[in-house]
């Protein structure tokens, strides 16, 4: 495939190179901006696809608008449905580690609580910490093909309630009062439950993945008390150190990632040093289940108003 001269950073060569055994590539060589040509877009997307995260080091002539630009290739943006966009831009959320809700540290896909989740997300580093402050993704293709035959057939029937209403307190030992402010005033403003399945088959590549993470709050069906026992064996399958890959942040670093295929973490490790990147979500479809059924919202309630 070839690429257009301009699309060339520092006419260096372009190049994919696996970061870990399972997941993760760098991509090298490409400026990333609104103009790419078609031909790096699928290059970028194929890549993406298979190696479910990328990076990109070097991109220091991106600002918000030029991310948007280059987001825009991807898919259609989606602004975060709770979580107010940065100021000057359309779909920007911004995670500053000074402004309380900057520390995801607990894995997790994307707005899962939501019927049609994100299919991609594009993060810029802003300000990376000196030392720390790292992401971990997951594999979440390799985790369902790990599982024993007894275990994927369990999983295959499974439906999961995910919310954006999840206990934050419980998830975080070290949550400080302004993150659990912003968690329960902005966060989770509004209360969404959807009901998606535990295996979906992934819409581009036809793989089965499962679809977990910290907005799970029960499997339908379950008790609570069943509903933790079981998510916590299925859900150390996805985070097993062999389907990850950790990334060392730059400033100017872009990692983006197949959000139907992983989890992440970020590290929260850096103490009081700040920490900022930026991200814009790319709107996915609804995840179709084993048996042909599609995900679905359950309520919708205005905590406000409820109140
Ligand atoms: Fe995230």
């Amino acid at each position: 495939m070839s690429i257009a001269r301009e699309d060339v950073l520092h006419g260096e060569e372009i190049a994919v190179n696996p970061v870990a055994g399972r997941i993760g590539a760098e991509i090298s060589g490409i400026s990333l901006t609104g103009s790419l040509d078609s031909n790096a877009v699928s290059f970028i997307h194929e890549a993406l696809l298979r190696h479910k995260v990328v990076f990109f080091r070097n991109q220091h002539h991106l600002d918000d608008r030029e991310q948007e630009a280059f987001a825009k290739l991807l898919g259609r943006p989606a602004a975060h449905p709770t979580v107010p966009v940065r100021e000057g831009s359309d779909y920007i959320l911004e995670l500053n580690s000074d402004h309380g809700n900057g520390r995801a540290n607990s894995w997790h896909t994307d707005v899962t609580f939501l019927a049609a989740y994100p299919k991609f997300s594009v993060l810029r580093g802003v300000v990376i910490p000196e030392a720390g402050g790292d992401t971990v993704w997951a594999n979440t293709a390799a985790a369902y093909e790990g599982l024993p035959a007894s275990l994927q057939k369990l999983a295959d029937q499974l439906w999961a309630v995910h919310t954006n209403a999840y206990d934050y307190a419980a998830e975080r030992r070290d949550f400080t009062e302004e993150a659990l402010k912003h968690h329960n005033e902005v966060f989770s403003s509004t209360v969404y439950e959807t009901e998606h399945p535990v295996v979906h088959i992934h819409p581009e590549t036809g793989e089965r993945h499962l679809l977990l993470g910290h907005f799970v709050k029960r499997f339908v069906g379950l008790s609570t008390a069943d509903s933790q026992q079981i998510f916590s064996i299925l859900q150390r399958h996805v985070t097993q150190i062999e389907n990850t890959v950790r990334w060392r942040w730059k400033a100017g670093d872009v990692a983006i990632w197949d959000n139907r295929a992983t989890q992440h973490y970020a590290v929260n490790d850096y103490g009081n040093a700040s920490r900022v990147v930026r991200r814009i979500t790319i709107d996915g479809d609804i995840p179709t289940g084993l048996d042909g059924r599609r995900s679905v919202t359950k309520t919708f309630v205005k905590r406000r108003e409820a109140e």
